[in-house]
């Protein structure tokens, strides 16, 4: 950990932090657990306890996939719930009793089966950043890294996605197709001369956001040289006039592979640290007041209590995971054949 974080941590901080993070592997395995992190995950955690790394798409792979009793879930609930859907025969920790997220909050099961009436037959995406309920509507589930493979693997003129309106948006952008909102265009029209339509939702998150057009162009301003990765949760003008958007996992590995000095990072506060630990010699150029106030919840604190205390065990009911799982499978399955 200090080898890592030593510019990053003050000392004092990561020797406390230290004493916790031996107390989680003593636990971790008395408890036979496996303990994922999002890479959100502030950095001494990130860099201490979990035994696997990553970003919504993989971190479901190694739940599915896990052997072990017990899964410490170092990220948000809708994560931790999609842990659940995978492996109901284990016991699903989130160390945090609510760790929400904004689009997650945006929909309910109730929204999804509206529209489904109102466009019958119309295969629905939704978006892992949603609730149990929501997936079980679903036809298949997306995220940032497969958005646009799981719109084109359906093969149908339109689809409805959901609920992230940038995400939509982009991926739109991405596969060459319109998108139309419910609530302004009447059904009627929904149809009508378009080719190809996404039927979109008004959810947003509350972190990407907040990113403007305007701190790309003070960032480039400043530092002409700096290469600009945007989260596709950002508003597509933002991911427009960047140089690379991608889930947090690519962004990651963008800059590992990437020869050149300085990222401006549009995406959560704490993965610009993560990023800058492991590439020392490369320079973040960070918007560094947003974080994001769910996934910061988690600290090492929480996941000592976590598997101290047994909390906050994860329970999804069985006739809705069952649905879940259809679409989180599917959406798993296809991304398998990338
Ligand atoms: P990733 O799947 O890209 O890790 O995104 C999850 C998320 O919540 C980003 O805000
Ligand atoms: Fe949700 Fe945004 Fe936080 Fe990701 S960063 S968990 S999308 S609120």
């Amino acid at each position: 950990m200090r080898s890592r974080l030593k510019d990053i941590v003050p000392d004092a901080e990561l020797r406390y932090k230290s004493v916790i993070a031996d107390e989680i592997l003593r636990l971790k395995e008395e408890r036979n657990a496996v303990i994922l992190a999002h890479n959100y995950m502030e950095p001494a955690l990130y860099y201490s306890v979990p035994d696997y790394r990553g970003d919504s798409l993989e971190l479901s792979r190694k739940a599915a996939a896990a052997e072990q009793g017990v899964i410490v879930f170092c990220g948000v609930r809708f994560m931790a719930e999609t842990a659940k859907i995978l492996s109901p025969e284990k016991t699903v920790l989130l160390p945090a009793r609510k760790a929400g997220c904004s689009l997650a909050a945006s929909i309910t099961a109730e929204d999804v089966r509206n529209l489904k009436a109102k466009y019958p037959g119309v295969p629905v995406v939704t978006y892992v950043n949603t609730y149990a309920e929501v997936k079980a509507e679903t036809d298949i589930c997306c995220t940032s890294s497969n958005a646009a493979a799981v719109v084109e693997s359906l093969g149908t003129d339109t689809v409805i996605f959901l609920p992230d309106e940038y995400l939509a948006r982009n991926t739109a952008k991405e596969t060459g197709k319109h998108i139309i909102f419910p609530s302004k265009l009447p059904p009627a029209q929904f149809d009508s001369d378009l080719d190809y339509q996404i039927i979109g939702w008004h959810g947003k998150c509350e972190v990407h956001e907040r990113f403007t057009v305007e701190d790309i162009e003070n960032a480039r301003s400043q530092f002409p040289d700096v290469l600009v990765l945007a989260h596709p949760e950002c508003p597509p003008d933002v991911v427009e006039a960047s140089d690379f958007s991608g889930s947090t996992t690519a962004i990651v590995n963008y800059v590992r592979k990437h020869p050149a000095g300085r990222y401006l990072l549009l995406t959560e506060c704490s993965m610009g640290d993560n990023i800058a630990a492991e590439n020392p010699e490369k320079e973040m150029v960070r918007i560094c007041s947003v974080r994001c106030p769910h996934m910061n919840e988690i600290t090492l604190e929480e996941t000592r209590d976590a598997l101290l205390n047994n909390q906050y065990v994860i329970e999804v009911p069985e006739d809705i995971r069952k649905k879940a799982y259809k679409a989180v499978k599917r959406m798993i399955d296809i991304s398998a054949k990338d």
